[in-house]
């Protein structure tokens, strides 16, 4: 007898809750109140900020860490210490989180968008080439939901025309390609430690850098211009206080001893997933290839396809989310189409270039696709628990496609 879906008032699937993000406990305690007893709550006078940027560029392959207060300040940090000039270009994929882009407009650059691979949701590198122009100075790959861009690729063409390339790993915590950690591979590499990200300390991010030329330049534009042997008052270069605060510090260095074996969980976890799902007609987990040695699972991406499986998208996150499986249909716009970008509503930012540019013409047709039709993911911390836990994910998809054709009718009189 077929199980009636629950979104049509049949069983649950699912009735206990996945694991609970951020994981924190005695540790995290006693580094914060260490911090707190100790008074010296900023980065200048404590230890916790300098001991979290230390360990996190060692065990992300890089010489220097420059703690930040975000993931959008890094990036513009990155930019900022890479030479970036007024109106220069930037190549960024349009399938990310809008500081992607936004942090390029705030370093007064012009963000130039290039599509995805369909297949890895990751930008493509031959679309990259083609973006490139006498302006171009940076190139900015995404690792995106944790799986890392095609460096090698992407690495050639920045060699051949002399670009910069500051790796976007806010979702890249412990991620490897081919064994070497995301954020190590390009110029500079930015991370995010915000809320959602696998690791964290609510508000947060770091450079990462093996030159010690762009780690100098990222510690001044940090810190107010200042320069190593300068007096205190000096300030050298535009710049401001971007400085990460000591309980920040504390909770990330408490968070960092977590985040091997975390990351060890979710991608085995994230493995075993896709290879289930991919044995079901119409869903597509992110292709992973050779050269991605961890994923870190940030996001579980995978593409509906909505022909195959028969109801769309919104129908199936909905019977999913039904089922106890809490799902999100991913980036509802490629950034270009955000109005952000069709107004040019970028304040003081680009004031020559925003008479000209025309983000209405922009076209990255696989983008489009995964926007508006195909795409889907689940968060990290539902990697953090027992393999069963991918097994009820996996039979909740598996009930949902033998019962496709009872959800598409539902999802026809709900005019989905
Ligand atoms: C790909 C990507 N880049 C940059 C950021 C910005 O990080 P933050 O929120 O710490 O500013 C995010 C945050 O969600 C992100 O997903």
């Amino acid at each position: 007898m077929p199980q009636t879906l629950a979104i049509l008032g049949g069983a649950k699937l699912r009735n206990r809750p996945f694991t609970s993000w951020p994981v924190f406990g005695k540790p995290e305690e006693q580094r914060l109140l260490g911090a707190l007893r100790s008074g010296k709550w900023g980065k200048l006078n404590g230890p916790e900020v300098a001991e979290f940027e230390q360990r996190f560029a060692t065990m992300h392959g890089a010489k220097h860490g420059i703690g930040v207060v975000n993931g959008t300040v890094s990036l513009r940090v990155a930019l900022m210490a890479a030479g970036i000039k007024s109106e220069d270009e930037v190549i960024v994929p349009p399938y990310t989180f809008l500081s992607t882009a936004s942090a390029v407009v705030e370093a007064n650059a012009v963000p130039v968008f290039a599509d995805v691979d369909l297949e890895t949701f990751n930008l493509d590198p031959k679309a990259v080439e083609a973006a490139i122009t006498p302006r171009t100075r940076v190139i900015m790959p995404v690792h995106m939901a944790g799986q890392p861009a095609d460096m090698d690729a992407i690495m050639a063409i920045a060699g051949r025309h002399k670009l910069v390339v500051i790796e976007d790993a806010a979702h890249a915590h412990g991620a490897l390609y081919r064994q070497c950690p995301a954020g190590s591979i390009g110029h500079l590499g930015s991370f995010s430690f915000q809320s959602s990200k696998n690791l964290t300390s609510g508000e947060g991010g770091i450079v990462v850098t093996s030159d010690d030329t762009l780690a100098a330049a990222c510690r001044s534009i940090h810190d107010c211009g200042r320069v190593a042997g300068g007096l205190w008052y000096e300030h050298h270069v535009m710049s401001g206080n971007y400085r990460l605060g000591e309980f920040q510090g504390a909770i990330l260095n408490a968070q960092l001893d977590r985040l091997e074996a975390q990351t060890q969980t979710r991608d085995r976890n994230g493995q075993y997933l896709a290879a289930k799902l991919s044995q079901l007609p119409g869903i597509y987990p992110q292709k992973r290839p050779a050269d991605c040695t961890r994923h870190s699972y940030h996001l579980f991406l995978f593409r509906i396809d909505v022909a195959a499986f028969g109801a769309p998208r919104q129908a199936v996150l909905r019977a999913l989310e039904a089922e106890g499986v809490p799902v999100c249909g991913g980036y509802a716009l490629p950034l270009y189409r955000q109005p952000l970008f069709l107004n040019r509503a970028f304040g003081p930012y680009l004031p020559n270039a925003s008479q000209t540019l025309d983000y209405s013409k922009v076209s990255c047709p696989n983008c489009e696709k995964i926007c508006r039709e195909q795409g889907a993911w689940f968060e990290q911390s539902l990697f953090l628990g027992p393999q069963t836990d991918m097994d009820d994910i996996a039979n909740a998809f598996e009930k949902v496609y033998n019962q496709r054709h009872a959800l598409a009718r539902w999802a026809k009189e709900k005019s989905l």
